[in-house]
């Protein structure tokens, strides 16, 4: 009976609206294009009210799931139900304390969301369309989960490639500039230099210094850090280029680089990574013989 009264309820507000856009569009015809056309199935007036159509939150490391929960009151003076609820993902779920959702006039209650964070990274939104006897109701919830480190490095990459001296401004000159100030010589390289060139798992355009087959001497290394190469995701360290360091610094680090790493001289093979220490405790005790 009550689901019946909604419905009459709604079909007056159709009604009404059509009755509205009849009378409009015949009394403001002069104004006919500023008005825009109203839709018949324009949303009847809302009977639900809920605390926030947003929601937002940034999980704890290691948390699988993120959830929120919506409140909404029936704020008309007939009872709403509540169908149900489409997700925008399968990784979304929304529970509704029952299907259908009864709500009577002034009630209230929750609708509970939980988002799957397996394999997320990111901010990510995902969208619940609540459907009831009212109009469908999207709510949002958003989540922020730290940024996946492959796509990082790959974006970073792709920012120096367009502009080589990228890596000097904004955000980047946190690890990439800042880390220079106040340093002179061997501090320096590892400071600002050993970042892509000492790299482990360096990206294979970032040349190894230490297998330089070419003559290098102090005008190299003074040329090198000063102007970098252009088309390159070699930057130009020089103050007067937008890099972070001053003459002094350049000719500091090139006095120690042409010592450091003559030319011809083959590096030490790169140190393997180090494996996990296994976790039973006998196995621990490493050969100190195996040490470098
Ligand atoms: C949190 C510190 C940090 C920030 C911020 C940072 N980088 Fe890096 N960058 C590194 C490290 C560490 C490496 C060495 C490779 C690695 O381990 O990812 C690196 C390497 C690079 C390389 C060498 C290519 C490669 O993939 O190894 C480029 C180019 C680069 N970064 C550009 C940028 C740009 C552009 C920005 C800003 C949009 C930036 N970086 C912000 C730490 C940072
Ligand atoms: C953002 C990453 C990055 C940083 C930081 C960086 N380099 Fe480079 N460097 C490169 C890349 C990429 C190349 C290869 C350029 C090319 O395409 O030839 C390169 C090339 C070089 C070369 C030329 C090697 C050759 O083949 O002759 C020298 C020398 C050099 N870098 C020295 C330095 C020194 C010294 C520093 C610190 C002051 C430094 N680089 C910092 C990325 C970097």
């Amino acid at each position: 009976m009550q689901a019946t009264q909604v419905r009459a309820i709604r079909g007056f507000a159709l009604g009404l609206l059509a009755l509205t856009s009849g009378w409009l569009g015949g009394g403001f015809t002069a104004s006919a294009e500023t008005v825009p056309p109203i839709a018949v199935t324009a949303s009847p007036a809302e009977l639900l009210a809920w605390d926030a159509v947003l929601k937002e939150l940034t999980p704890g490391a290691g948390q699988a799931t993120a959830d929120f929960s919506f409140a909404v009151t029936n704020i008309s003076s007939s009872q709403v139900v509540i169908d149900g609820v489409r997700t925008s993902c399968g990784c979304t779920v929304a529970k509704l304390p029952s299907q259908p959702w009864l709500l009577a006039p002034h009630d209230g209650g929750q609708i509970h969301v939980t988002v799957n964070l397996a394999g997320k990274s990111g901010t990510i939104y995902k969208t619940i369309t609540v459907l009831s006897t009212n109009a469908p109701k999207v709510l949002t919830v958003k989540v922020n989960l730290p940024e996946n480190p492959v796509m990082v490095r790959a974006r970073n990459a792709q920012m120096a490639a367009a502009d080589r001296q990228a890596v000097f401004k904004n955000d980047c000159a946190k690890c990439h500039a800042e880390p220079a100030k106040d340093k002179t010589g061997k501090d320096l390289y590892v400071a600002v230099c050993a970042i892509c060139h000492e790299e482990q798992s360096r990206n294979p355009v970032v040349p190894d210094l230490h297998r330089l087959n070419k003559p290098t001497d102090y005008a190299y290394w003074k040329e090198w850090i000063t102007n970098g190469k252009a088309n390159s995701m070699m930057p130009a360290f020089a103050k007067q280029q937008g890099g972070p360091l001053t003459d002094e610094q350049i000719d500091s680090l090139a006095q120690v680089l042409v010592k450091a790493l003559p030319p011809g001289v083959q590096a030490v093979p790169r140190a393997k990574p180090v494996p996990p220490e296994p976790p039973i405790p006998i196995l621990n005790k490493r050969d100190p013989g195996q040490l470098k």
